[in-house]
């Protein structure tokens, strides 16, 4: 490892300690190592902006900051420059850090390079499965949403502004992202590993809709309710 990259890994190690919203130190090394592996298979990959890229994406979150999109790039550039990385290979950190977010179905987020193919594909495997499902309930939590309201459906975000302003239940999420995810994926590598997260998530919410109507209780003698 690169001693940029040891430094970068424990800044932000130490940065992202304590992240109750989702974006904690596990999630930022899972998708250093998932970036990793899916570089490994993905060629002309340059391993480390990928890298770099990868352990800053979340450095200062728009959603955090006011909205501003800068505030990552700037942010990333900022410790970067404060590490002598030559201007060439702040550039491309930075523009694989704009590309990665998810901006709301209705918008493309296109890659522009394979750097910002894996990285936004690790961020994005990180979102589904059963760490998507825990991340998305810390994330509503943390936001004090309810999990579920049959009253609010789900919608399809036409653009960035809408998606930034919803608050709705935390189950809309599966149907306004996560359960999209797997469609949305680059490499052949990561839409390979989203088939299993996928599968587990469609589980999930079938399950998690037949208890919210006490399904299996309402088949006991003697239940006096209806689902
Ligand atoms: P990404 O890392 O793909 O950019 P975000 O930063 O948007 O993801 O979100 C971080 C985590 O919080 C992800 O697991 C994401 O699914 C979850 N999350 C974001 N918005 C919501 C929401 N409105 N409801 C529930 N979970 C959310
Ligand atoms: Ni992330």
């Amino acid at each position: 490892m690169s001693a940029v990259i040891a430094a970068t890994a424990a800044f932000i190690e130490e940065k992202f300690q304590a992240e109750g919203s989702g974006h904690d130190w596990p999630h930022i090394r899972r998708v250093w190592q998932v970036a990793r592996a899916l570089a490994a298979q993905t060629p002309g990959t340059d391993l480390e902006v990928a890298e770099l890229a990868a352990l800053l994406h979340d450095i200062a979150d728009w959603k955090f900051h006011g909205g501003d999109y800068e505030a990552g790039p700037r942010a990333a550039r900022a410790w970067l420059a404060s590490q002598h990385v030559p201007e060439a290979t702040i550039a491309r950190v930075e523009q694989v850090i704009r590309e990665v977010s998810f901006k709301g179905l209705g918008v493309e987020t296109p890659v522009s390079s394979p750097e910002a193919a894996v990285v936004q594909d690790a961020d994005r495997l990180d979102a589904i499965g059963a760490i998507g499902i825990g991340r998305a309930f810390a994330y509503g939590g943390h936001k004090g949403r309810p999990m579920h309201d049959p009253a609010t459906p789900p919608v399809s975000h036409a653009d960035f502004e809408q998606y930034k302003q919803s608050t709705a239940p935390t189950l809309n999420h599966f149907y306004e992202k996560l359960l999209h995810l797997k469609d949305r994926l680059t490499t052949p590598a990561a839409r390979r590993l989203a088939e299993e997260r996928h599968r587990f998530m469609e589980q999930f919410v079938a399950q998690f809709l037949r208890e919210w109507a006490s399904e299996d209780a309402a088949q006991l003698p003697g239940a006096t309710f209806t689902a």
